[in-house]
């Protein structure tokens, strides 16, 4: 046997089982294996593509809209990680890696803070086209990838891994923290533009019901970035979010995450943590959701 055989890699999803659903997680990196793709992979990744292009002009941020233009992804065809990198390590030095699923957390901040974006290698099945639980390619490269080429976002993302393993370090609950943050900027964040309210969280830029929800429905709330509130804040993972946060720009995110958490956690352990939906008194509102839909469990 050759040692170069080359390896189909795996599929990794969460099981179902009759007590619900049990995560699974992949370690390796893998090769994209693109010659893998079937016709009808590459049909589902450009029925994607095009339908959240064209409701991402005008409601996506420019950065993430400048930079998917810049990377060269099309609806074409699945895009090669390879070509990818070749324009995304001059501009900022980040490179994409193969995986097979989720990964434990301290393997993925370590990717993240040595700029190595983990990208699932398999795309969705049709019948998973609107909702698919786990991450995959499509919410992967189109969701993530084009912001590594900001330069200011790529270094809050490298900066975002270096913290998590010192929070890995620390403690269940520091970690609890630092992953709302995650959830609240790099996934499912907005930013106020010269036209208003704009997406650059890849969890809405990749989802066509969130796209115009997060920013067109009165139901969720829609406040003002604030590091320790946000740190507090419990969040969905199966229904739109109750609230969406507001950055002014990435300096100011960056400059917000700066300061080292290890304080933070300390404080935020001494205080309760908020409901997904509640508007505090301190926060800067710029929409008070109406709450319309909302099911009244399940935040996590
Ligand atoms: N400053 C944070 C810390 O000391 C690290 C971090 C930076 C976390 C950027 C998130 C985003 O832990
Ligand atoms: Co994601």
């Amino acid at each position: 046997m050759s040692a170069q055989a080359p390896v189909q890699p795996r599929r990794v999803e969460n099981l179902h089982t009759d007590k619900g659903k049990v995560p699974v997680y992949a370690t390796g990196v893998v090769d994209q294996n693109w010659g893998g793709y079937t016709a009808e992979d590459h049909a589902t990744w450009a029925t994607l593509f095009e339908r959240q292009r064209r409701l991402l002009v005008g409601r996506a941020s420019e950065a993430f809209l400048t930079a998917q233009d810049a990377m060269g992804m099309t609806p074409d065809r699945i895009p090669k990680y390879d070509d990818l990198n070749a324009v995304l390590e001059p501009a900022t030095g980040w490179r994409l890696i193969g995986v097979e699923g989720l990964l434990p957390e301290l393997d993925f901040f370590e990717h993240l803070a040595n700029r190595r974006f983990p990208v699932t290698w398999w795309i969705r099945r049709p019948d998973q086209i609107d909702y698919i639980e786990e991450p995959d390619l499509f919410h992967d490269l189109f969701g993530h990838v084009p912001l590594l080429m900001n330069p200011v976002f790529a270094d809050y993302m490298a900066a975002y891994g270096r913290g998590g393993v010192k929070a890995h370090g620390i403690g269940a609950e520091a970690l609890q923290n630092l992953t709302r943050l995650y959830w609240y900027t790099v996934e499912f964040g907005l930013i106020r533009e010269a036209d208003g309210l704009r997406i650059y969280g890849s969890g809405i830029v990749s989802s066509s019901g969130e796209s115009v929800h997060a920013l067109e429905s009165p139901a969720p709330n829609r406040i003002g970035f604030d590091l320790e509130r946000i740190m507090r804040t419990r969040y969905r993972i199966d229904t739109y979010q109750k609230t969406y946060f507001v950055i002014d720009s990435f300096e100011q995110l960056m400059a917000a995450t700066g300061p080292d958490f290890t304080p933070i956690y300390a404080r935020l352990a001494e205080q309760p943590s908020i409901p997904a939906g509640t508007v505090l008194d301190s926060d800067a509102v710029f929409q008070r959701g109406t709450g319309e839909g909302w099911s009244t469990d399940g935040d996590v």
